[in-house]
């Protein structure tokens, strides 16, 4: 059996990742840190065949965490893919105005919540084969990206939400260097280079790409097993600058 997890899964890009991997014939434990719309999303999964496994996970959380992981351990001793795509935009703050207790909320979910999961999971995906690790960040954190005074990016004053991606992004690195035996990659579902993202609750459906389309990158990472590439950063149409 192939499995993943994947956090923030009840919707968006988190569970049209769970779609396409049910697709696949893998068991999919689907996070979600609401246990009414995590259970509504299995059971939409699995009236399609899917085979999913709903799972109780507030990455914000170290005991939300340990009972994931407790429940997993209910169905299998392995892992092969964790994606890590539970996150929050912030409320966007102007870094005049950003506290600290703005920033540090946003990277209680964005940043120490990969790590947590990460962490907490490691000995599942110690246990498979070929593990991967695949953490979704976002154009704002590829600084080349946001200091390009041509991408509307660098004029949207903000602080958390782009350096807590880029956090995550030296994250990917730092474990992909330290645990050769398991692919730790960032993407960005989307295309930097045509400015084209997702439409979901967190791009207030403004993008111009489809769900499906978003995911693909995510679903590549996810699906490359021992051939696939460790410390990189890709978006759907290849791999992309830090
Ligand atoms: N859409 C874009 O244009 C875009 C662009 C670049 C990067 N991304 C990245 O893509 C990923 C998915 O975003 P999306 O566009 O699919 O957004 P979305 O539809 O708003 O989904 C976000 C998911 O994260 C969950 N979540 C938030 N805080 C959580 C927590 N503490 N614990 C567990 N789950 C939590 C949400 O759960 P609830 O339903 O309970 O709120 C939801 O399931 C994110 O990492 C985002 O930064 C998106």
């Amino acid at each position: 059996m192939t499995s993943a997890l994947i956090t923030g899964a009840n919707k968006g890009l988190g569970y049209e990742t769970a779609r396409r991997l049910g697709e696949l014939g893998w068991t999919v434990f689907l996070g979600s840190r609401d246990e009414g719309r995590g259970r509504a999303a299995a059971q939409k999964l699995a009236a399609d065949g899917a085979h999913v496994i709903m799972v109780p996970l507030d990455v914000s959380s170290e005991k939300s965490v340990a009972g994931a992981v407790r429940l997993v351990r209910e169905h299998t001793d392995r892992i092969n893919v964790l994606i890590n795509n539970a996150a929050t935009p912030g409320g966007g703050v102007n870094p005049a105005d950003a506290t600290a207790k703005d920033i540090h909320a946003v990277y209680d979910t964005n940043v120490y919540g990969p790590v947590r999961v990460t962490q907490a999971f490691l000995p599942l995906l110690q246990a498979a084969d070929s593990p991967r690790v695949v953490m979704v960040t976002g154009p704002g954190g590829s600084i080349e990206y946001v200091t390009d005074p041509g991408q509307p990016v660098s004029k949207m004053y903000e602080l958390a939400y782009t350096s807590s991606k880029a956090a995550l992004n030296m994250i990917t690195v730092r474990y992909a260097q330290a645990l050769p035996a398991i692919k730790f990659n960032a993407v960005i579902p989307g295309e930097l280079a045509t400015s084209r993202f997702p439409a979901t609750d967190m791009s207030r459906h403004m993008g111009e790409l489809t769900v499906t389309e978003g995911s693909d990158p995510i679903i590549e990472l996810a699906t490359r097993a021992s051939d696939g590439p460790t410390g990189i950063f890709i978006d759907r149409l290849g791999p992309i600058a830090w």
